[in-house]
C-alpha cells in the first residue's frame, strides 16, 4: 500500500488525475474503472482540461463503472449514468459503446448482476479502478457486513448511506433504497487500484480501514492486501494516521 499525502482536495485531484493519465498513456486500451461520489469530481475536472489541451486521448478507452441505484431511470439526474455523462462522458472522446454501467432500470437483480460480469470478464479485467470510500468504510456499495462480497450483486442501503446521500435528492424519501455494485473480489481483481479521500470526517475510516485489522465490517480494509494499491488523500483524510 502507497500513501500519497497531498496539502487539500486539489492537489489530491490534480494527482489522482495524473495517476489516471499516465495509465491512460501507457496503455491506450486500457480499461478503467470509475466512482461516483462527491470526491471524483475534481479529478474528472482536471482529466476533461487535459484532454481539452490536447494532453489525453481516450479513443481506446473502455469504463466500467462501480454501481448504479436499482430503478431509477437513466435521465434521472442523480443516476450514476447521469453524474458520469455530466462530470467527464459528455467532455472527452471514450467511444459511447464502450462505457459500461451497471442497468439500473433493469429490475431482474440476477440477470443484470450476471451480465455485468460478464461485460467486466469480456474486457479482461480492470486495469485501474478508482474508488471513494464511505463513512462505514463501504467501496462501491458494498457495504459492512459478516463477508466480503464477490461479482456483482444486488445491495440495500444502509440508513447511513441513504442520509449521506439525501443530499443529492430532493429528499430523504426519494433516495433509491437498492443498488447494483461490483463486487469486493471484482474490485480486488484490478490490476491497480486508486482510492481519493479528502476532509476530516474521513479521518476516522481511513484510520479504521488502513491502519486496523482487515474485516468485512471495514470493506475498505481489504485493501490492505492488495499488491498495488494507492491511497491519495489529503491532510484532514489523513490527521489521525
Ligand atoms: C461511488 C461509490 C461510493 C463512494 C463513497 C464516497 O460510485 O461507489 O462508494 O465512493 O460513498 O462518496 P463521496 O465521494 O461522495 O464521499
Amino acid at each position: 500500500m502507497r500513501i500519497i499525502r497531498t496539502k487539500n482536495y486539489d492537489e489530491m485531484s490534480r494527482k489522482a488525475a495524473a495517476i489516471i493519465a499516465a495509465q491512460v498513456i501507457h496503455k491506450p486500451n486500457c480499461v478503467l474503472g470509475l466512482a461516483t461520489g462527491g470526491t471524483p469530481v475534481g479529478t474528472y475536472k482536471n482529466l476533461v482540461e487535459w484532454y481539452k489541451s490536447g494532453d489525453l486521448d481516450f479513443s481506446e478507452v473502455s469504463t466500467v463503472n462501480l454501481d448504479e441505484y436499482r430503478g431509477l431511470p437513466r435521465e434521472h439526474r442523480e443516476s450514476y449514468w447521469s453524474f458520469m455523462h455530466r462530470n467527464l462522458f459528455d467532455h472527452v472522446n471514450i467511444p459511447q459503446d464502450r462505457i459500461n454501467l451497471p442497468d439500473g432500470t433493469n429490475m431482474d437483480a440476477d440477470a443484470e448482476c450476471k451480465r455485468y460480469d460478464a461485460v467486466i470478464a469480456s474486457m479482461g479485467g480492470v486495469d485501474l479502478q478508482l474508488l471513494g470510500i464511505g463513512h462505514d468504510g463501504h467501496i462501491g456499495f458494498n457495504e459492512p457486513s459478516d463477508a466480503f462480497d464477490m461479482g456483482t450483486h444486488c445491495v440495500d442501503l444502509t440508513e447511513e448511506t441513504i442520509e449521506a446521500n439525501k443530499r443529492f435528492f430532493a429528499s430523504r424519501d426519494e433516495v433509491p433504497r437498492q443498488a447494483y455494485t461490483m463486487g469486493t473480489h471484482t474490485i480486488m481483481s484490478a490490476r491497480k487500484v486508486l482510492m481519493i479521500v479528502s476532509g476530516r470526517d474521513k479521518a476516522e475510516i481511513i484510520k479504521k480501514a488502513f491502519f486496523g485489522p482487515v474485516t468485512p465490517h471495514v470493506p475498505a480494509s481489504i485493501l490492505q492486501m492488495h499488491p498495488n494499491f494507492v491511497l491519495v488523500a489529503d491532510e484532514d483524510a489523513l490527521s489521525l494516521v
